[in-house]
């Protein structure tokens, strides 16, 4: 696919460039294949999601992209260059940031400090750097304060700054860690299943942080999320994955309409 051409949304919305392309992923762990020779795109700004039954392949995806793990075949191009096999932190450092399916946060430490952790790839002074050039690094410091405060107050949570994160009922724990993904100002964020686990209401939040998010910072979404309400309603495209394969792939309406897909998937129910 030619990175200049773009698509119309479903509701109407004009979706620029491919910012990462997947070619022909195969990942193997011993004899399980977990992916299989799948393709696709991710496009600059657009909500992408992944969806697909219990061990389908898609947190190893996920872990693909994020450079978690490295695929035995294929390639992973991200704005137009072919990525080299790179650790995660490299990942990070080119802009992609990633929330976990098991949440991954210090339990021991505030909301903020968990939030500021995020910032890592903004701290340029290290520790020798701040002994020298003092008033760089307490610019920084300022800046990076600035900015996580930003992000508490988008996300809603200014009033649990200051509580260690161990004592936070789950869907606010999810909220925190979307939090700490933002803080790295990602050019791309990859959520799995940021919804698992949440009532309707929290369910709610989180569909709205996520639009939001989109819309005002322009941030390009990769996402897993098993319910479908949720996915047809956020996402601009969506992959299908069965078994490791891909069967489907297009606008939420495409997706739906897919007979492959609605064999293998719609017509189940999941939690
Ligand atoms: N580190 C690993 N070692 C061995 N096998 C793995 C590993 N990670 C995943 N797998 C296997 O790869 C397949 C795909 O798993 P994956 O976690 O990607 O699925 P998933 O679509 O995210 O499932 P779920 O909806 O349950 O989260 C499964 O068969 C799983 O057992
Ligand atoms: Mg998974």
């Amino acid at each position: 696919m030619s990175t200049q051409d773009s698509y119309v949304t479903d509701d109407g919305r004009t979706i620029g460039p491919t910012v990462m392309e997947m070619k022909n992923i195969t990942l193997r762990f011993g004899g399980v294949k977990a992916i299989t020779d799948i393709s696709f795109d991710i496009r600059e700004g657009e909500i992408r999601a992944i969806i697909g039954p219990n061990g389908a392949g898609k947190s190893s995806m996920l872990n693909v992209i994020s450079g978690f793990y490295v695929p035995q075949e294929g390639e992973v191009w991200y704005k137009g260059a072919k990525r080299p096999p790179m650790r995660p932190y490299q990942v990070a450092q080119q802009g992609i940031a990633r929330t976990f399916q098991n949440i991954a946060l210090f339990e021991g430490m505030t909301v903020l400090d968990n939030v500021m952790t995020g910032r890592i790839r903004q701290m340029t002074t290290g520790l020798l750097g701040q002994a020298i050039w003092k008033g760089k690094a307490e610019r920084e410091e300022t800046e990076n304060r600035e900015a996580v405060e930003r992000i508490i107050d988008f996300l809603e949570i200014q009033a649990i700054r200051k509580t260690p994160v161990g004592r936070l009922p789950y869907g606010l724990k999810k909220r925190v860690e979307l939090a700490r993904a933002l803080a790295a100002e990602p050019s791309i964020l990859l959520l799995d299943e940021p919804m698992a686990g949440m009532n309707v209401e929290e369910k709610e939040d989180m569909s709205r942080f996520i639009l939001d998010m989109n819309d005002e910072f322009g941030t390009t979404i990769a996402l897993i999320e098993h319910d479908m309400g949720v996915v047809m309603d956020l996402s601009d495209r969506v992959v299908v994955m069965d078994y490791g394969k891909k069967i489907g792939d297009g606008t939420p309406t495409e997706v739906r309409n897919n007979q492959a897909v609605i064999d293998a998937y719609l017509g189940v129910a999941h939690d």
